[in-house]
């Protein structure tokens, strides 16, 4: 049913994943126990939604997956990075995310992934230190290293073609500056080891010469500057970023758009959470706290558009606050307290509680990302994917775009492109009763 442009996606692709800690190893133990039948792939839309074509009367309904050549689960392969040298079974005992029940019956399998040794600097994250780490003289060298990884790694596999997903700790937060604004300056950062340069590029930079795709799931900079993306359009790679959306951000792009759509006020959305995962400890680092808040912070401002729904939004105040509390491990809480008000401006409370599991969340978010960047490549696209904003907390987007944050239109938007992608129109939802509209 697919676009016959489309190359098919025959042979092994290679997921990987500078970092190895919670959202990697969840992600990697589900696709496995997926494939051994002992798990459903929950939260995953390329492996469960359908997607409508045509006119609803049409009924025609099939999965994303039949509908498009998209990898399968049991052509994928994994490798990666760390800088703590633990396989991905015990980075995964350690993270607690899963329990032994889930980890043992896949224990074999995940004991055969060993990461490889990290490009890292711990100036980039305070709060992380391992001895897992390569040696080098300049950035150019490490650079280097990381793409010679890429094609042993593809070797060993027998991967025919490979994607990366950045699920490594959030480094401290840059906006770009010099050595970013063309490629020409970075490659220059690179054999100069500028400052400004961080590992999460170096990774970026050496996916995107490598012709592999490259997502970041976390907040800070990565390929979101205009060296990398002008890089990325001109090897024809796909690139997406930044900050996977899960937990309390997931919810605030569900409900905001809601109270937008009623007419219903704002005055306060006061967010706190408690985390005790080694991404809290990170965080805890004001500086890697930084990067966070920054991708935390943006998305009401876009959803509400307080310039001009003056009345509702304009003295909107936001605060977000993530506080590492050991005990509580990867099974986070985000507490919401929003202030809004309707009719006469009367104030109304709403109180959300998430008992969330990030890594959880985090998880069908890595594999939909590789599968749909996997996608994009072979169809050809290059450079910024604005329509896998639906994953981000701040999606990149093409210079001079505005960010979309709206999770109902990010997944409009979503569909609509899988639907041109496999050569049918996109949907407007007027098509059945379109003469009413006249
Ligand atoms: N869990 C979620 O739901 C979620 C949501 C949005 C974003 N994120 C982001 O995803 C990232 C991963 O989250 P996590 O919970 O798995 O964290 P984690 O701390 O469990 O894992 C991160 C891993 O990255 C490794 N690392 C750091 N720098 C590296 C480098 N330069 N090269 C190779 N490895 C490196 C660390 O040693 C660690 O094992 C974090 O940046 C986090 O902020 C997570």
């Amino acid at each position: 049913m697919s676009n016959n442009s489309t190359k098919a996606a025959d042979g092994k692709l290679l997921v990987l994943t500078p970092g190895m800690g919670a959202v990697a190893t969840t992600f990697i133990a589900g696709v496995e126990s997926i494939r051994k039948g002992l798990s459903k792939p929950i939260g995953s839309l390329t492996q469960m939604q359908t997607i409508r074509l045509g006119a609803r009367s049409e009924n025609r309904n099939p999965l994303i997956k039949d509908f498009l050549p998209l990898a399968e689960l049991e052509d994928l392969t994994f490798g990666g990075w760390d800088v703590k040298p633990d396989n991905v079974y015990d980075a995964c005992v350690h993270a607690k995310v899963l329990k032994p029940q889930d980890i043992e019956p896949i224990a074999e399998f995940l004991k055969t992934i060993e990461p490889m040794s990290a490009a890292f600097e711990q100036k980039y994250v305070k709060k992380l230190d391992g001895p897992n780490v390569k040696d080098f003289k300049t950035k150019k060298d490490l650079a280097e290293q990381l793409r010679e990884d890429i094609r042993n790694r593809m070797k060993e596999t027998g991967a025919t073609r490979a994607v990366m997903v950045w699920c490594g700790s959030t480094e401290v937060y840059q906006s770009p500056s010099e050595c970013h604004m063309s490629i020409e300056a970075f490659e220059k950062g690179l054999e100069e080891n500028d400052e400004a340069i961080s590992p999460s590029q170096l990774y970026a930079y050496a996916a995107i010469m490598e012709g592999v795709p490259y997502a970041n799931g976390a907040p800070n900079l990565s390929a979101d500057n205009p060296a990398l993306t002008q890089l990325a359009e001109e090897k024809g790679v796909p690139i997406a970023g930044k900050d996977f959306k899960t937990g309390q951000t997931l919810m605030k792009t569900i409900l905001a758009p809601g109270f937008k759509t009623r007419m219903l006020g704002i005055q306060g959305w006061f967010s706190t959470n408690i985390l005790g995962n080694r991404d809290g400890e990170v965080l805890d680092d004001p500086e890697s706290f930084k990067s966070k808040e920054v991708t935390k912070s943006g998305v009401l401002d876009t959803i509400l558009q307080p310039e001009t729904y003056k009345d509702l939004y304009a003295d909107l105040y936001h605060k977000v606050r993530i506080n590492y509390y050991p005990p509580r491990g990867d099974e986070k809480e985000g507490w919401d307290n929003i202030d809004i008000f309707g009719w006469m401006s009367y104030p109304m409370q709403i109180k959300v509680d998430f008992l969330c599991r990030d890594s959880i969340l985090a998880a069908p978010i890595v594999l939909d990302l590789a599968l749909f960047l996997d996608l994009a490549k072979r169809e050809g696209k290059a450079g910024v994917q604005e329509w896998l904003s639906f994953y981000f907390k701040s999606p990149q987007v093409e210079d001079g775009h505005v960010q979309e944050h709206d999770i109902f239109i990010q997944h409009f938007r979503l569909k609509n492109t899988l639907r041109v992608m496999g050569g049918e129109q996109p949907v407007t939802h007027l098509s059945e009763n379109y003469d009413s509209y006249k």
